[in-house]
């Protein structure tokens, strides 16, 4: 175990993230296996060619036709060209298959992160880590390796046949080959650094699209668009500027290549056909001297992409190594004690302290929340009511003390276990896209139709859902967007009462409710709140009713307030007020 840990220290960010992507290596090798035969086929190519035109000058045209070396050589050629077209198969499905298994796993460890986590995210950059970054590991593992496979082995191959069929013109066109590579190198490696800009630039424009679209109404009322565009307008040119950069560069490669290969060949023939004039080499040993330029001219070309590819995705898997790290050790839990949600008992906050940064937010004695009872939480805003809930849910963890559910740490407690015996319904809640019946049964693994029909009821959604074309099919939007604060707040209701859990965390989960359905609500929370253990953070008095104990936050300090003093007050101005 240690040594996996030691292990997991040392390996590059890329190793880490191909490990996660978990190859197909036997899918891999049998690509690059098959691809050899193309590379063979490739590399007899020319020599055939040149026993055809010798063949063809000692016989003429017609026997030619029929030759042997002619049937050979169609042979080789469609065989090679068969194995290279089932190659590149195999390795776009390994393509795939890496993406894919890279790609979820991303998703499965960072969603399994602490809420602290997402806090400082910007989510349209780490989407564009998760579908783009990807990609370049990707190709480097199929294309790239393969190409360097099969490429190292062409080429080697290639001067191999070469030098045995002419030895000084071998070096020749070796000389100019090599020189041009060596030029190109440089290049090549600026191409990888501008496409890791590029990279950047792209996961910048992500975010801020992102951004812009998921707060578009802000924007609109704001009249921010031209301040947003502008922005846009700015990472979008940094994008092109870097595109201009790799455009100079990709435009000089090119023509350097190609002049490289002139000048190859230009030599060739004119040292060639001087030697084919005084009758030191054949027609055929020349043809396939200029055929053989080809197959060391692309294999030159997949290394120096080979380098390209294997810069950039050391560039995308830094970030993405990071992401794919196990969760924090507050959160994971080793050993988790027995526990379940039958064993509940009264919540007990012991000496907490919490901040979300270095400044205390919360700081807690001791705070009894009695199992089966209904606990009010109440102060001004900013004053950490929404903070203790999220404690209770385990969103973060407090840097000091203790959070006991009958007389268990909490922090003990495996977080599934944990948050299913938790109905929490937050300040501002949040729907997905997808229907009604959708959001009341989130999260759970089986729909039970009379309980969510009941769910629905009991948070008075039918009176609107019922209204609604497609009534509980009704799409929401995306969080909620088709519908009014009100009955987003009912469906998130609804949804506590479809998870029916021991502990209620309701965060002014009736704040948006107009009286006559708050009552009717608060109804049906009468009878879910029995024998269950209820924290209520609330401005509303018509919460405060029937309470068992009420806390103030004063100063990030838990104060009980004596309710024996104030649920007389309670009571006067709930009567005052009707
Ligand atoms: N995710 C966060 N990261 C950093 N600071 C935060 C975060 N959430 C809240 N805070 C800070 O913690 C303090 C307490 O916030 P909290 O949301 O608990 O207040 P609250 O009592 O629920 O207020 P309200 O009644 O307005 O909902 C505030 O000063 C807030 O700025
Ligand atoms: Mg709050």
């Amino acid at each position: 175990m240690e040594i996996i840990v030691m292990n997991r220290r040392i390996r590059s960010p890329l190793a880490r993230v191909i490990a996660a992507g978990n190859p197909p290596r036997l899918l891999i090798l049998a690509a690059i296996v098959v691809a050899l035969f193309d590379v063979a086929a490739t590399l007899a190519f020319p020599v055939l060619t040149r026993d055809l035109i010798d063949h063809l000058g000692t016989t003429g045209t017609g026997a030619a036709l029929t030759s042997p070396q002619l049937v050979l050589l169609v042979c080789v050629l469609v065989g090679g060209a068969l194995c290279g077209a089932a190659s590149a198969y195999m390795l776009a499905r390994a393509g795939l298959s890496i993406l894919h298994r890279t790609q979820r796993r991303l998703f499965e460890s960072v969603a399994d992160r602490p809420v602290a986590f997402f806090d400082g995210q910007e989510s349209g950059a780490l989407v564009s880590r998760i579908t783009g970054d990807t990609r370049v590991i990707a190709q480097l593992l199929t294309n790239g390796i393969s190409g360097l496979v099969t490429g190292s082995l062409l080429l080697v191959g290639s001067v191999v046949v070469l030098a045995l069929l002419d030895g000084p013109l071998t070096a020749m066109i070796f000389a100019i080959v090599i020189g041009t590579f060596v030029l190109m190198v440089p290049m090549v490696m600026r191409l990888a650094a501008i496409n890791k800009a590029i990279n950047g630039h792209t996961a910048d424009v992500g975010a801020a699209l992102t951004r812009v679209f998921s707060g578009i109404r802000l924007v609109k009322a704001f009249t921010a668009e031209p301040m947003e565009r502008d922005r846009i307008a700015a990472h979008l040119a940094h994008g092109e500027l870097a595109g201009r950069r790799l455009a100079k560069v990709q435009a000089t490669l090119s023509p350097a290549n190609g002049l490289a290969i002139t000048a190859a060949l230009i030599l060739l023939f004119t040292y060639g056909t001087a030697r084919v004039a005084a009758g030191t080499l054949s027609a055929g040993t020349l043809t396939a001297f200029i055929l053989y330029i080809f197959n060391i001219i692309a294999p030159l070309i997949h290394l120096s992409r080979f380098i390209s590819q294997y810069r950039m995705a050391q560039g995308a898997a830094e970030p993405l190594a990071d992401l794919l790290q196990a969760p924090t050790p507050s959160r994971a839990v080793a050993t988790p004690v027995r526990w379940s949600s039958t064993d509940a008992g009264d919540l007990v906050l012991e000496d907490v302290r919490f901040g979300y940064g270095d400044d205390p937010v919360l700081t807690v004695d001791r705070l009894v929340i009695p199992a089966g009872a209904r606990t009010a939480i109440v102060g001004a805003s900013g004053s950490g009511k929404s903070t203790l809930l999220a404690l209770l849910e385990r969103f973060y963890a407090p840097q000091h003390g203790r959070i006991l559910c009958g007389g268990v740490d909490i922090s003990q407690i495996d977080l599934t276990v944990w948050r299913q015996a938790i109905g929490y319904v937050p300040q501002t809640p949040t729907l997905v896209s997808g229907t009604i019946r959708d959001n009341i049964v989130y999260g759970a693994h089986d729909i039970d139709e009379p309980r969510l029909l009941a769910a629905a009821a009991a948070a008075n959604c039918l009176e609107f859902v019922d209204r609604l074309p497609g009534g509980l099919d009704a799409a929401v939007g995306e969080n909620g967007v088709l519908l009014s604060g009100g009955q987003r707040q009912r469906i998130a209701l609804a949804r506590l009462f479809y998870r029916d859990p021991v502990i209620l965390l309701l965060d002014e989960a009736t704040a948006s409710l107009d009286e006559a359905n708050g009552q009717l609500v608060m109804q049906s929370f009468q009878r879910l709140m029995e024998g269950r253990t209820t924290v209520i953070v609330t401005h509303q008095l018509g919460m405060l009713r029937d309470l068992d104990r009420l806390y103030t936050v004063v100063g990030g300090r838990l104060v009980e307030t004596d309710l024996g003093a104030t649920r007389p007050v309670v009571r006067e101005t709930l009567a005052a007020a009707s």
